[in-house]
């Protein structure tokens, strides 16, 4: 019989120099006051300003919040939401890459549906709308402007909570590839290789669908004709291919879940604060290699892109194609062992008990207990 399958996303502009848009759409979604969320970084490189020029080309008021860190934190949110009520905006603008877009998230589901952002962890518990976003997302990877997942922080619990809804689509996301260009080289790569994972991992999802799957093997075969090139030459024609790969790796992600790698990495980010996209090239071959009996065909999928043909059999090419990945990784020059990021091996026992409770888990395609995360951990070590 076949499933029911439901696809959601938001309205994409997507071009170089889209950003001047910002305005006409806030306008368009009725807004008349913008609560603008981003960091530091973007006030840096002079991307708020620009945006703020653009909002006021359009005679719109503004107010600006950037208490958000990587690794948003739940307090962040609760403050944002009431600054937001006390000024009585009326649309969410993010600007940035995934802290502060699932920062200005958390703050449009506190501030539209009140209590503590711990009060909507997990899927679907959000009843009430949220004001209209419209997002333009900074880097080429998080794909937070996409999809239905916040990520935020519970302090006390030292838990990165994924927050699934599909009320957090934005309503607008804004893709400006000129943005990337003042990236740095550390930001591109972490990026690109959370969307691999995120292409990676809802391919092999429990719940892909035809509408998701082809969205991850385009995102697949994207980043990796485009990502060391883009390194290399920083040229606009490679950085803009990465931005089309995030995008389609965010729109199959949303929408058919991540799963194992995401649990841990989530875990990793509550407990140490490392930076997200450099624990996948940690982590993912390895959790290729545990869901391979679960999912042989569709990783020998993977492989044949990675090998660039298949091997004489589907187990071959799955197996070579997560070795090719290792390799791949270990050439961008970033941590490739677990020992490199977290110093303390005794601590990985209550990080896996962590993990099994994430909701990303839910979607992995072959059912892991905790044991199994510490398995993969050590084998990760
Ligand atoms: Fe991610």
């Amino acid at each position: 019989m076949t499933r029911v399958h439901k696809f959601s996303i938001p309205e994409i502009i997507f071009g170089r120099g889209s950003l001047s848009y910002t305005g006409l759409c806030a306008r368009q979604l009725g807004g008349e006051k913008v609560f603008l969320v981003s960091d530091r970084g973007l006030e840096e490189a002079g991307w708020v300003a620009r945006v703020i020029e653009v909002l006021e080309a359009e005679k719109l008021r503004w107010v600006y919040y950037s208490e958000v860190v990587s690794n948003p934190r739940d307090f962040q949110t609760h403050k944002g939401a009431e600054y937001y009520l006390q000024q009585g905006a009326d649309v969410i603008i993010a600007l940035g890459g995934g802290s502060p877009m699932d920062a200005a998230k958390g703050i449009a589901l506190v501030a539209s549906n009140g209590g503590q952002i711990q009060d909507y962890e997990g899927a679907n518990r959000i009843h009430r709308p949220l004001p209209p976003m419209v997002f333009i997302p900074s880097t080429a990877g998080s794909g937070s402007d996409i999809s239905q997942f916040s990520i935020i922080t519970d302090v006390g619990r030292q838990v990165k909570m994924s927050i699934i809804s599909r009320t957090l689509v934005p309503n607008i996301s804004i893709i400006d590839p000129l943005i990337l260009e003042t990236k740095s080289q550390k930001l591109i790569i972490a990026a690109a290789i959370d969307a691999l994972c995120h292409a990676v991992e809802s391919y092999v999802s429990k719940i892909s669908s035809p509408f998701t799957e082809v969205q991850s093997l385009q995102a697949i075969r994207l980043i990796l004709q485009h990502l060391k090139p883009a390194v290399a030459t920083r040229s606009l024609e490679h950085l803009e291919q990465l931005s089309i790969a995030s995008t389609a790796a965010g729109m199959a992600f949303s929408n058919a879940g991540l799963g194992a790698e995401h649990a841990l990495a989530h875990s990793l980010g509550g407990m140490f604060d490392t930076l997200h996209g450099l624990v996948h090239p940690i982590l993912l071959p390895h959790v290729m290699r545990f869901n391979l009996s679960a999912c042989t065909e569709k990783i020998a999928v993977i492989g044949e892109i990675l090998l660039g043909r298949p091997l004489g059999s589907v187990q071959e090419t799955a197996a070579a194609g997560i070795e090719m990945l290792e390799t791949y990784c270990g050439e961008l020059n970033v941590p490739v062992r677990l020992r490199e990021i977290v110093q303390d091996r005794s601590r990985l026992e209550d990080l896996c008990k962590m993990a099994v409770n994430d909701v990303c888990l839910l979607t992995n395609p072959r059912p892991a207990g905790w044991e199994d995360l510490l398995h993969i951990c050590w084998e990760a070590w």
